[in-house]
């Protein structure tokens, strides 16, 4: 399974430096508004009253500034960064006043991560750059988490139910009745060879084979398509392969 974790640096990266061109005219704007602040430090950026405005400070100089709609002052993001970061990764406490919205028909803040779909459609998400929206599918089973900016397991996400995303229910086991170790249980897709689900404290995970594999009942685990009874591929082999393989279907059964 792939982990969202690169694209989001990548994002962030681009915002970072997307703020630093276009944010110029925003700050600009706001330049009149020098801040009779004093600078702890000659250079740097120091956090003011609110979660999203901050002074930057060049050979003691303050300009008060302040960050995108939908990214607050990080005051611990160092002196190389963007100091305008996600609101995850800053903490507002005693700051907490932040400036109006700014939606738009795409987003709820200019910039930021939200959430898309309900409880049955946890797979999508929105990166807001901008003001404009850009949706994105999780990696196939994973559903997005709204607490971590992560592509997740959707038993991992509270607000997901992962049977409904998943279409499928774990059968009840032993340990749900109070006895018995915990174990992973394996059940190969109902709809295909090639996924299965894994069930995890009775909540289904989904994995996938790979192109001309098939989960393998008998022994647990991923195997050749050809080797698991039903998953033959249809375009292999000579015609008589297949009644074959029905009549081995037909023996295995009882
Ligand atoms: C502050 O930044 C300016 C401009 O980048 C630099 O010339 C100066 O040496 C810096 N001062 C300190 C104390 O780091
Ligand atoms: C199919 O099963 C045979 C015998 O167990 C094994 O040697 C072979 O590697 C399997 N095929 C694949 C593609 O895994």
């Amino acid at each position: 399974m792939h982990s969202m974790r690169p694209l989001f640096v990548v994002f962030t990266f681009l915002i970072g430096a997307f703020c630093q061109f276009h944010g110029n005219d925003y700050y600009n704007q706001r330049q009149n508004r020098q801040s009779s602040g004093i600078c702890p430090q000659p250079n740097g950026t120091f956090p003011t009253g609110t979660c999203d405005g901050y002074i930057k400070c060049v050979n003691g100089v303050p300009e008060e500034k302040l960050c995108p709609d939908g990214l607050l002052f990080n005051a611990a993001s160092g002196p190389q960064a963007y100091p305008c970061q996600y609101p995850l990764d800053v903490d507002c406490t005693g700051r907490e006043q932040i400036q109006p919205a700014q939606p738009t028909e795409d987003c709820p803040h200019q910039y930021g991560y939200y959430k898309l779909g309900d409880q049955n459609n946890c797979g999508q998400f929105k990166n807001c750059v901008d003001g404009r929206g850009f949706v994105f599918d999780c990696p196939e089973g994973l559903a997005w988490n709204s607490e971590t900016y992560r592509c997740d397991w959707p038993d991992q996400v509270s607000d997901c139910n992962a049977e409904a995303y998943l279409g499928f229910t774990c059968p009840p086991d032993a340990r749900q009745f109070g006895f018995g170790q915990e174990e992973y249980r394996f059940f190969r897709s109902p709809n295909d060879c090639q996924h299965y689900y894994i069930c995890i404290e009775g909540k289904p995970r989904l994995y996938n084979c790979g192109e001309g594999r098939a989960f393998n009942d008998i022994i647990s685990a991923c195997d050749g398509a050809e080797n698991v009874t039903g998953c033959a591929p249809l375009n292999q082999g000579p015609p008589g392969r297949f009644s074959n393989q029905n009549a081995y279907d037909k023996f295995n059964r009882f």
